[in-house]
């Protein structure tokens, strides 16, 4: 299997790469990267002599980037590559249109050149809207419904792998997920940020009433169910995974507190996020009956080892967030750019 992966220096593609490496040894992965902001060259510093792994910085809106990372022939490629932070996409939509729109529109270009390549184009439960408290969770058939402008340009995605597939007869699968946790996640999202603010004594900001809830999942089980749809999954297809794990996040915010034995009056309601989703719950059904999958965390354990993940990865996450991270590494990806 020759692969390629998009967005693979960023939290759920370089846990993906390195599990395809331990688990699949005569795979060779090529990961196209832009290095934003969320692109981390540290999250996959332990693969540099593997010759198995192949490093392309490039943009996926770029054709020329890529065709080189298309270069010598591809099998298939499982796309990350995204904008994927709601705070951002409120304060501006542009490059989320950009990336996960036009970006994913020509991956899916680059794929249909190869001839015979799959795609499976990672996308999140984010595009079926919010859900009521009594609500059952989304199903592949719930309608989208998208409420953010990175929903909405998820979504956008979403309709385009599912238009090629039917257009082209293209062979593209869909993987939707709730919301990952687990090592080298960038702490801009609730609980690296809730983790990484309570060890540095800094105050833990809740939006609104703190009663919104999330289905969790460990980054772990999500990578396994990317693994299997490039495997096992049927063309044209979608497959929702969820750990049916529904926690409020203030719930998950009063653990991290006890957890770490900080004060609790660190905790501060601050202003909500616009049209912030109340609920998000996933059927993991279909991935469970045809994939064999099933989730092999349960979110207490889950979240005590992404807290002792932290406490003993404090380097990384101190050079992510005083921005040193993005100094250190300019070096090591004009080197190894191509
Ligand atoms: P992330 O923000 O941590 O990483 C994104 C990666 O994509 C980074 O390495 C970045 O450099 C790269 N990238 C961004 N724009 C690019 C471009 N134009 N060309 C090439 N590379 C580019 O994201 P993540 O949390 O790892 O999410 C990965 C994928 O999974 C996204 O598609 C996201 O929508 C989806 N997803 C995420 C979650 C979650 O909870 N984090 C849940 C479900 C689905
Ligand atoms: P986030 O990790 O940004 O994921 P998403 O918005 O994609 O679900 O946020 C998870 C939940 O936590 C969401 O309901 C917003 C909330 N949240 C806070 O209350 N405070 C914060 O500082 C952040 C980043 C998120």
């Amino acid at each position: 299997m020759r692969l390629v992966v998009t967005g693979g220096l960023g939290f759920i593609g370089s846990n993906f790469v390195r599990m395809v490496l331990a688990e699949r040894p005569d795979w060779t992965v090529t990961n196209l990267d832009l290095v934003t902001y969320a692109g981390n060259p540290a999250n996959l510093s332990d693969l540099a002599a593997d010759r198995r792994y192949r490093f392309v910085k490039g943009d996926i809106g770029e054709p020329g980037d890529l065709a080189r990372a298309f270069e010598g022939g591809a099998d298939a490629v499982v796309h990350f590559a995204a904008e994927s932070h709601v705070d951002r996409s409120i304060l501006s939509a542009e490059p989320f249109v950009r990336t996960n729109v036009l970006g994913t529109m020509r991956v899916l270009e680059a794929a249909r050149a190869q001839g015979r390549c799959r795609v499976v184009h990672v996308s999140t439960d984010e595009v079926y809207g919010a859900l009521g408290p009594d609500d059952p969770p989304f199903t592949e058939t719930t309608p989208l419904n998208p409420t953010s402008p990175y929903a909405a340009s998820k979504a956008a995605a979403d309709h385009l792998a599912l238009a090629f597939a039917r257009t082209h007869g293209q062979d593209v699968v869909i993987t939707r997920c709730s919301n990952n946790y687990g090592p080298y996640q960038f702490p801009e999202k609730l609980i690296p940020l809730m983790i990484t603010n309570a060890i540095e004594g800094k105050r833990l900001p809740v939006y609104g009433d703190g009663r919104q809830v999330r289905d969790w999942i460990h980054v772990a089980d999500h990578c396994a169910g990317v693994l299997a749809t490039l495997e096992k999954g049927r063309a044209g297809e979608v497959y929702n995974f969820g750990a049916r794990s529904e926690r409020y996040n203030l719930d998950i915010v009063s653990r991290i507190v006890a957890m770490l034995g900080v004060r609790p009056e660190l905790v501060e309601h601050v202003a909500d996020r616009p049209a912030h989703d109340r609920r998000y719950a996933m059927d993991a059904a279909r991935a469970e009956r045809e994939l064999g999958w099933c989730p092999a965390r349960t979110f207490e354990q889950g979240l005590a080892d992404t807290v002792r993940w932290y406490v003993e990865h404090e380097t990384w996450w101190r050079a992510v967030k005083d921005g040193s991270y993005r100094d250190f590494y300019r070096q090591w990806y004009e080197e190894r750019g191509s």
